[in-house]
């Protein structure tokens, strides 16, 4: 039968509890993976093993690490999805807004794959996915420190892919538009409308519309896709 081949596989999502975060970790265990999450607040109803730990600490994400091998196996996959936004226009900006949202959603990611790309690569498999934005590649008004960690991923991801490429370990970028998640659900009502009239969709997107495309850019049938920013907008930026 068909499959996505990921029946045993251990696979770790950051921000795992919520939002798109946790429709991953959803259906990469109905899925057949074995599938570890990190949270920072709250612990979500899937997966095989929760860690609370913060991604802006390399030390944490390294103890993180080693525990999901030592109870799940050797990790096949890693999906870095925390992020955070701290909105404001850019000249009524906070610089600990700024850092803040650099330490999560760029520095985060460094964290979370600097443990396990050496174990991918001796392993001689593996892929990692990077959950970035529509924003990195656009802007937005109100995200000047979210557009800029966002867009720094993509560097990142296409370096990590040219690095690893030599070991068969892949590294991909999802780059969502609006979806309906929490993050979302903080804009207010006339800024909503404003970017719907931006999405030729014409609806924001749902959390397993990413899902399924990581699912797929984890699993080894996506074997010949690296270093790639995979949109996910409904048309908005093409
Ligand atoms: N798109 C288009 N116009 C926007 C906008 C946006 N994203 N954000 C703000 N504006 C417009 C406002 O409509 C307003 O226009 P008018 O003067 O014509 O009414 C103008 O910019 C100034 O905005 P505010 O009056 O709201 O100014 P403020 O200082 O009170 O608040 C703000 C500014 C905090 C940025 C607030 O507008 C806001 O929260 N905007 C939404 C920011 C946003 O889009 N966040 C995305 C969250 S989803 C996400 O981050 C996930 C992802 O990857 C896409």
């Amino acid at each position: 039968m068909a499959s996505l081949e990921l029946e045993g596989k251990v696979v770790l999502v950051t921000g795992g509890n919520k939002g798109i975060g946790a429709e991953v970790v959803a259906l990469l265990e109905d899925l057949g993976a074995k599938v570890a999450y990190v949270y920072r607040s709250e612990p979500g109803e899937h997966g095989s093993l929760a860690i609370q730990a913060d991604v802006t600490s390399l030390d944490e994400m390294t103890r993180v690490v080693d525990r999901v091998e030592d109870e799940l196996g050797p990790l096949y996959s890693v999906v870095a999805n925390a992020g955070i936004t701290r909105d404001s226009l850019f000249v009524k900006s906070e610089v600990d807004d700024w850092d803040e949202v650099l330490r999560t959603n760029l520095t985060g990611v460094y964290n979370t794959v600097r443990p396990v790309m050496p174990k991918l690569n001796e392993r001689g498999e593996g892929s990692m996915v990077l959950i970035s934005s529509v924003v990195g590649q656009q802007g937005n008004m109100g995200q000047a420190n979210y557009a800029a960690a966002k867009a720094g991923l993509n560097g990142f991801a296409k370096t990590l892919a040219q690095e690893g490429a030599r070991f068969n370990v892949r590294t991909n970028v999802i780059a969502p538009g609006f979806i309906e998640t929490n993050m979302l659900a903080h804009v207010p009502d006339k800024v909503k409308e404003k970017i719907l009239s931006t999405v030729p969709l014409g609806r924001f997107g749902k959390p397993e519309e990413i899902a399924w495309a990581a699912a797929y850019l984890v699993s080894p049938q996506a074997s010949f896709i690296t270093g790639a920013v995979l949109n996910i907008n409904g048309g908005r930026y093409m």
